[in-house]
């Protein structure tokens, strides 16, 4: 018996120094396997008397057990251990590689680019933005805006037109901003102060004109309001966008039918080689149109013209467009040409304002 118990402590002690799971492997060979200690031990019981056989038979097969658990509590320990190195040392990435710059992927058209500079100049200055229908009626489009059927203004309009309805009516696409002038009157009490940007539509096409273009549309109504204040809403407005310090305007005399009286306006530029350079400058290029209110327009909106007079003006946002960032071509705009918006395009992460800078 004295021989078992020496027997436990030695196997159970190489079982509790085993580091790893082959040499755990042969102590149990060593033990339990067909020619192990215990094994043998067990073969020796034939040759014994029957009591003797008895309790040396139990006490062997209690020592097996406990060899076998001890076996078995060694082998997790182990098999823990092996699976914790692995697992501090193996790594699995399951992210995806990062775009070395996904700033520089996207691009903005040059003229949603132009659009926010040219509202965020103009919110600054504490105007609001407005727009209306591009399906638009005949009344909005040109009567109320002083054009009555037979003008001879609509003929230069190339207006796109719908069937006319059961009553005759043909509604029409839009032809100018300047539509959402009478829809502003009607529904807002003076001091008014809007710039409507928005699609236009007329039938034309050529190397200067594309079916749809944009314009943008301003609206000032208020009890005083003169050619300074648009003199001076047009001047800070061209220096801001074309972000030069200087920068002349002139106003020469024309016709339309909502103002009275009616300007165009030229701003001043230089040319260096063959390049146009908007600023102070001897040469002079046409921008937009503009004036005072008509007064039958403002009727036509409810107003009193005794009261309130105001100024409006409208220009084409892809010609500024165009002028400011040296496009050369209307027509590449609609081109949807992926090469040319990577190449005049716009990172749409910088969103233009006049404390951020427009376009730097
Ligand atoms: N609606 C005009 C056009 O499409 C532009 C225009 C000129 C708008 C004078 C105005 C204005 O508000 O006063 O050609």
């Amino acid at each position: 018996m004295a021989d078992l118990a020496e027997l436990e402590q030695k196997i159970i002690g190489l079982i509790a120094t085993a580091d790893d799971l082959g040499v755990l492997e042969s102590i149990r060979i060593d033990a339990l396997g067909k020619k192990g200690e215990i094994s043998l031990l067990l073969k020796t019981l034939g040759k014994m008397q029957a009591e003797e056989r008895k309790t040396f038979g139990a006490a062997v097969n209690q020592l097996k057990g406990r060899i076998n658990q001890a076996l078995a509590t060694r082998k997790t320990a182990l098999e823990d251990e092996v699976l914790d190195k692995r697992l501090a040392t193996e790594t699995l990435d399951v992210t995806l590689p990062v775009q070395a710059d996904p700033s520089h992927q996207g691009r903005l058209h040059p003229l949603s680019q132009v659009w926010e500079e040219v509202t965020a100049i103009f919110a600054d200055m504490g105007f609001t933005i407005a727009d209306g229908p591009h399906i638009e009626t005949d009344f909005y489009n040109f009567t109320a805006l002083n054009i009555p059927p037979h003008h001879p203004a609509r003929q230069e309009h190339d207006t796109f037109y719908f069937a006319p309805d059961a009553e005759g009516n043909r509604k029409v696409l839009r032809t100018q901003t300047s539509n959402v002038q009478i829809r502003t009157m009607e529904n807002q009490e003076p001091p008014i102060r809007i710039v409507a940007p928005g699609r236009t539509y007329r039938c034309d096409s050529d190397l200067t004109h594309t079916p749809q273009f944009h314009q943008i549309e301003a609206l000032v109504i208020d009890k005083v309001t003169t050619l300074g204040h648009l003199k001076g809403t047009l001047e800070e407005f061209f220096k801001a966008f074309f972000e030069v310090d200087d920068l002349k305007i002139r106003f020469r005399s024309n016709h339309f039918p909502f103002t009275e009286i009616s300007y165009e306006v030229d701003i001043s530029y230089s040319r260096v080689g063959n390049k146009i350079v908007i600023g102070d400058g001897e040469e002079w290029l046409e921008i937009l149109g503009s004036g005072m209110v008509h007064p039958n327009v403002l009727r036509n909106c409810g107003l009193d013209p005794d009261v309130y007079q105001g100024f409006a003006f409208g220009m084409g946002i892809d010609r500024i467009a165009m002028l400011k960032y040296g496009i050369p071509d209307l027509r590449a705009f609609f081109d949807a040409d992926l090469r040319w918006i990577e190449h005049y395009g716009f990172t749409p992460f910088d969103i233009p304002s006049l404390a951020g800078g427009l376009s730097r």
